[in-house]
């Protein structure tokens, strides 16, 4: 089974998406550690209850982010992890663990790449009065939101459509459709 580690710096319901999805199987795949760029999220204290490993950091106890990804890439090796999924992770990778895990990084992005990508991808869909939005899970490159598209997904957005029930529906699907991709990912490498 491929060993697998996340990054989060927020709430973590994909990382308890994932989570769950290997505990029930339906993910075949070692969930090893959790990394965390905020002290304090939320995602920590999921990782916390079931027991799932932690490395939480400050980017400012660091000179700069090579110096940073260097101590994740130690903590990757030692669990010999072989894919790193991002789940609301707000950073960019850099050339550290790119080029240490080429095609072994995954990103989810909560609109139809290429549109909307960056931050607040959901409020950018309302502002744009999009008829539509969805989510996308790719590859991870250096550019922001830019690698190679894995699977995608439509939603729609109603005339009425609120950010909170937009955001809402987004959710529910990302939290379907990770796992399944990952796990059809995973298994066929
Ligand atoms: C998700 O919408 C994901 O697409 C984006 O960040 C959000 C993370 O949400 N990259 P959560 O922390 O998993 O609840």
């Amino acid at each position: 089974m491929k060993k697998i580690a996340v990054f989060a710096s927020g709430s973590g319901s994909n990382f308890q998406a994932i989570a769950d999805a290997v505990v029930s199987g339906k993910l075949q795949a070692e969930l090893k550690l959790l990394v965390c760029d905020r002290p304090g999220a939320q995602v920590i204290n999921r990782a916390q209850k079931l027991g799932i490993d932690q490395f939480v950091f400050l980017s400012k106890n660091y000179s700069n982010k090579e110096e940073f990804e260097r101590e994740i890439l130690k903590q990757l090796r030692e669990r010999e992890i072989d894919f790193l999924i991002l789940a609301g992770y707000m950073r960019l990778i850099g050339p550290t663990l790119l080029s240490e895990y080429p095609e072994r990084i995954i990103n989810i992005h909560p609109s139809l790449l290429p549109a909307f990508p960056g931050k607040d991808a959901i409020g950018q869909a309302l502002e744009a009065g999009a008829s539509r939005s969805g989510v996308t899970i790719h590859f991870v490159d250096e550019g922001m939101d830019t690698g190679p598209v894995i699977a995608q997904q439509t939603i729609e957005i109603g005339y009425n459509e609120t950010r909170e029930s937009l955001q809402e529906k987004i959710h529910s699907l990302e939290h379907q459709l990770y796992p399944v991709t990952l796990q059809k990912l995973l298994t066929s490498i």
